[in-house]
């Protein structure tokens, strides 16, 4: 990957145009360097990051320093920000009218709030899956395939591709035989991961969840959980959980945040789970509040 992607040009600047691709190879530019998991590379940082709607302030000046191919959760009380944190890593906040964003988020090298920063790219390369599924109604072939034709990628490679996110997804097996019926005929698990499959065919860098399982039941979260373990493989997943337990069985890194936007502990899932430094955040973590 190189920063390049992320400028804006004039060809970028349209959804119609191709754009670069993340390496040559596809799917495989991030994936096999033999990296152990020993050696942390921070691919994402805040650095005194804070974030406003109008008046309010979401986020107060968060600094962090998220590993590649790592699962990192963000938890904390409803409000705290943890949805505005996930959305200021790939400028969804943009979307937001009153959404205002002082400091830096550093994305491999490169401010995201750089002047000559395209969101459209950067969202390429970083993509989100929401709380609730939100296929297309369209076929599940083409909602996966969405995701490459937005990157100019759909060439005649598509049927592959589809596959290949779909089984990366965890899904493939229950829907070979369907890939022209709705998206929407799925149930909701099988919706989520479709929805994981479309965000990860265009073979992003990082996959932001929000919530990605609160809405399904415990069978269906299960299989997301392990889904995202094994997309930590080749992908660095941050997720929002208000599910504690889903935090310390799939995360690695656990952030949290606690009222006014603030960045309280980030540490290893396990100290945090078991010998917090701060008071509040094991005063949360046992559930004396939020
Ligand atoms: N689009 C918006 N416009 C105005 N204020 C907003 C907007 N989105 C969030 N906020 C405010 O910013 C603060 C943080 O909200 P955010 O959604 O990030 O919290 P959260 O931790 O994700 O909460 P939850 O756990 O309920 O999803 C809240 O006070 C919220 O009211
Ligand atoms: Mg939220």
């Amino acid at each position: 990957m190189s920063n390049e992607q992320l400028l804006s040009s004039e060809s970028e600047s349209s959804d119609d145009q191709p754009a670069p691709v993340s390496g040559a190879d596809g799917l495989t530019d991030s994936t096999d360097t033999g990296e152990q998991s020993t050696t942390e590379r921070t691919l994402l940082e805040a650095r005194d990051l804070s974030v406003y709607y109008g008046e309010e302030q979401a986020l107060d000046s968060v600094d962090i320093e998220i590993p590649e191919q790592q699962v990192t959760a963000v938890i904390g009380p409803s409000g705290c920000g943890k949805s505005t944190f996930l959305r200021s890593i790939n400028r969804m906040n943009d979307l937001v009218d009153a959404a205002h964003v002082d400091g830096e988020l550093v994305f491999d090298g490169t401010n995201v709030y750089a002047d000559d920063v395209d969101p459209v790219a950067l969202r390429r390369q970083i993509g989100m899956v929401f709380q609730s599924p939100n296929p297309f109604p369209k076929s599940i072939r083409d909602n996966v395939a969405y995701g490459l034709r937005v990157q100019g990628k759909d060439d005649g490679d598509v049927d592959e591709k589809v596959r290949t996110a779909l089984e990366q997804a965890a899904l493939l097996e229950e829907v070979e035989d369907q890939l022209d019926s709705s998206g929407l005929d799925l149930s909701g698990g099988q919706q989520q991961r479709l929805c994981i499959a479309r965000a990860i065919a265009p073979d992003p860098d990082v996959i932001l969840m929000d919530e990605p399982a609160s809405a399904l039941d415990p069978v269906a979260t299960s299989k997301i959980e392990d889904l995202i373990e094994e997309l930590a493989e080749e992908y660095t997943v941050v997720i929002v959980t208000h599910n504690m337990q889903q935090a310390a069985r799939i995360s690695d890194k656990t952030a949290v945040f606690l009222t006014g936007g603030e960045l309280v502990e980030f540490d290893d899932t396990d100290k945090i789970f078991e010998n917090p430094e701060h008071d509040r955040v094991e005063d949360y973590i046992t559930g004396k509040f939020g």
